[in-house]
């Protein structure tokens, strides 16, 4: 018997828009897999519709999944502070996630983030085309291995092709780098300054990227 608790995936079927809104819209809705129960709501990517670069992470937190943004928690904010240095305006760029619930377990009173599995990944993939579709960046920026494994599949390494310019089956220019949460993970301090500056290494090389006819 069938209790509404079950796991289950099948794709997401955007509508055929050429409006974000209209994408964001539908994207509310999202039932295609099970992740929408526990989420407080779809958190859809954001940012102009020319922009010159995508930026695609795994999936919402517990902050996004509040605000209903991509990125505004304490990822977020070393994110932005790392753009800012390699001379991208974030109000310039599309930022988007694999995944657009939040997909968390509690802990006592925690809500604590579990990896999207390859199943919920792909039933949402059809957003991120749909996105990919409207904005058509000159260059995709995936954010750790969810976002690069999303786009390049399963066999691809974030530690041994990071900050370079490939390209993939959704973007012509595609650039992989770790995701801004491992720096908040780092173990000490000289090492979170170390993988800060390499990460602002490969978002230079995304800006450069970018701008090239
Ligand atoms: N981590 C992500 O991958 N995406 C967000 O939006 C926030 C944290």
């Amino acid at each position: 018997m069938a209790t509404g608790t079950e796991e289950y995936a099948r794709p997401a079927q955007p509508p055929d828009t050429s409006s974000l809104a209209g994408l964001r819209d539908a994207a509310r809705e999202c039932k295609a897999c099970h992740l929408y129960k526990r989420a407080t709501q779809t958190v859809f990517g954001e940012g102009p519709k020319d922009a010159a670069i995508m930026l695609v992470g795994e999936q919402p937190g517990d902050y996004e999944d509040q605000e209903g943004k991509p990125f505004v928690g304490p990822a977020g904010k070393i994110m932005d502070q790392a753009l800012e240095e390699a001379g991208i305006d974030r109000k310039e760029v599309y930022v988007t996630n694999a995944v657009k619930h939040f997909k968390w377990e509690p802990r006592g009173k925690r809500r604590i983030h579990q990896k999207p599995n390859s199943r919920e990944i792909a039933a949402c993939r059809p957003w991120l085309e749909a996105e990919l579709r409207l904005v058509k960046p000159k260059l995709l920026v995936c954010l750790g291995a969810t976002a690069a494994q999303t786009v390049f599949g399963p066999s691809f390494r974030v530690t041994r092709e990071r900050g370079k310019v490939l390209s993939s089956k959704l973007a012509p220019r595609t650039l992989a780098t770790v995701h801004p949460s491992s720096l908040l993970r780092q173990p000490d301090e000289e090492s979170r300054q170390r993988e800060y500056k390499r990460f602002v290494v490969d978002l230079r090389a995304a800006r450069r990227a970018a701008s090239k006819e």
